[in-house]
């Protein structure tokens, strides 16, 4: 069932400058970007449809977003952009993407043609956040190790190409240099308190991604994400650099995300940050498990329920601020470890078991390993 909408533009003074022509529409297309995100609607892979007729344009595009303002925001860049080239009228087309794969119109590559299911992880699950600093890989670290606890198989990818924390989180700093790969040249994971992780920034030496473009940041995450020799895990929790950059389109065009976990602190700017993170695992489909709250208390209490409730997804839990988990995150021993009985870690608990349970998994009381729903 796709839900259509269209909304003309005329051209007030529609002049005979030049032909335009299907593919000139494209050009124009690939250089509007989405709203709020860094990619633009061809490379994206949004376009599904170009019509030219009589300088009337016709442009369908696949998107799914809940965000009302989006489309309308969509039509008037690609109005602008088309109505100056001598188009008459400009017609946009939206409607959310079928679930079967669309062929894409010639000669446009399809980003999402690529997407492959890790065969060896049940579930892909990407920790992102729209500001940095709120605790996002300290989430990503207690929550593989208490979904480890609690009996699922559990492993940590570190996509933080920009800055990788976990190799300190988790202890082995010295991760770089113990990397081997297997004869068929997949990465083999690491292990630190018994997960299975891979870290970016074991393998970034001395250059600098910071000045990578896109199209680099594209491939490396795309070989990363699908490079390493994962044992079979039920739970493969992905750390994001914050923000809605290259790097989490690319890892969701690469590979099968099963959810997103979106972290904030209760601070407004954190907040407004997070609701773009949220929305943009929305548009790619990819679906929020929830919003946890980090550091409740130092920065008032309570907004990533709001945010939550505003964006109709769950609410996972809040983490109080504790000065403890500073120093135990330079320890190398996350906070569920080091002092599991303590108010952060057993808050870190209730978003483990959220988690398990938007996943198909049941929490169970005697921790004894849970069942699966499969
Ligand atoms: N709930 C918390 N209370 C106190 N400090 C925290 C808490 N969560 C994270 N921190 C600390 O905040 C800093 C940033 O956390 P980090 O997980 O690296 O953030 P991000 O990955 O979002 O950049 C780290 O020093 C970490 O130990
Ligand atoms: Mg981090």
């Amino acid at each position: 069932m796709r839900e259509m909408a269209t909304a003309d533009f005329e051209s007030p003074e529609a002049t005979d400058a030049g032909e335009l022509t299907g593919e000139r529409v494209r050009e124009v297309l690939a250089t509007v970007r989405y709203p709020g995100l860094s990619r633009d609607l061809v490379s994206f892979g949004m376009v599904e449809h170009v019509s030219v007729c009589d300088r009337r344009v016709k442009v369908r595009l696949a998107i799914a977003t809940r965000d009302p303002g989006i489309p309308a925001q969509l039509r008037t860049r690609i109005a602008d952009a088309l109505l100056p080239l001598g188009a008459a009228t400009v017609a946009v087309e939206i409607a959310p993407p079928s679930t079967t794969p669309k062929p894409t119109a010639r000669g446009t590559p399809d980003p999402w043609a690529e997407q492959v299911r890790l065969a060896a992880v049940r579930h892909v699950v990407a920790v992102g956040a729209g500001k940095g600093g709120v605790g996002k890989s300290t989430v990503a670290a207690n929550l593989a190790l208490l979904l480890a606890r609690e009996g699922l198989r559990a492993g940590l990818l570190d996509a933080d190409i920009y800055g990788p924390s976990l190799p300190l989180l988790l202890g082995i700093e010295d991760g770089a240099g113990r990397v081997r790969m297997t004869p068929d040249k997949h990465i083999l994971p690491l292990e630190a308190h018994g997960l299975p992780l891979i870290s970016f920034g074991f393998f970034l030496g001395e250059g600098s991604p910071a000045i990578w473009r896109g199209p680099m940041v594209s491939k490396a995450v795309k070989q990363f994400s699908r490079g390493v020799a994962w044992p079979e895990l039920d739970v493969l929790i992905v750390d994001l650099p914050p923000g809605t950059g290259d790097i989490p389109l690319s890892l969701a065009q690469a590979v099968v995300l099963s959810g997103a976990v979106v972290v904030t602190q209760p601070a407004r700017v954190a907040t407004a940050e997070a609701r773009k993170a949220a929305q943009m695992f929305q548009t790619l489909e990819v679906p929020v498990l929830g919003i946890v709250e980090n550091m409740a208390g130092a920065f008032g209490h309570g907004a990533g329920a709001a945010i939550a409730a505003e964006l109709a997804v769950p609410f996972l839990g809040s983490v109080p601020f504790d000065e403890g988990m500073v120093a135990e995150g330079d320890a190398g021993i996350p906070t569920a470890l080091a002092r599991p009985r303590s108010e952060a870690a057993l808050a870190m608990e209730v978003v483990a078991h959220a988690v398990a349970s938007a996943l198909g998994w049941q929490h169970v009381a005697d921790g004894s390993a849970p069942g699966a729903e499969r």
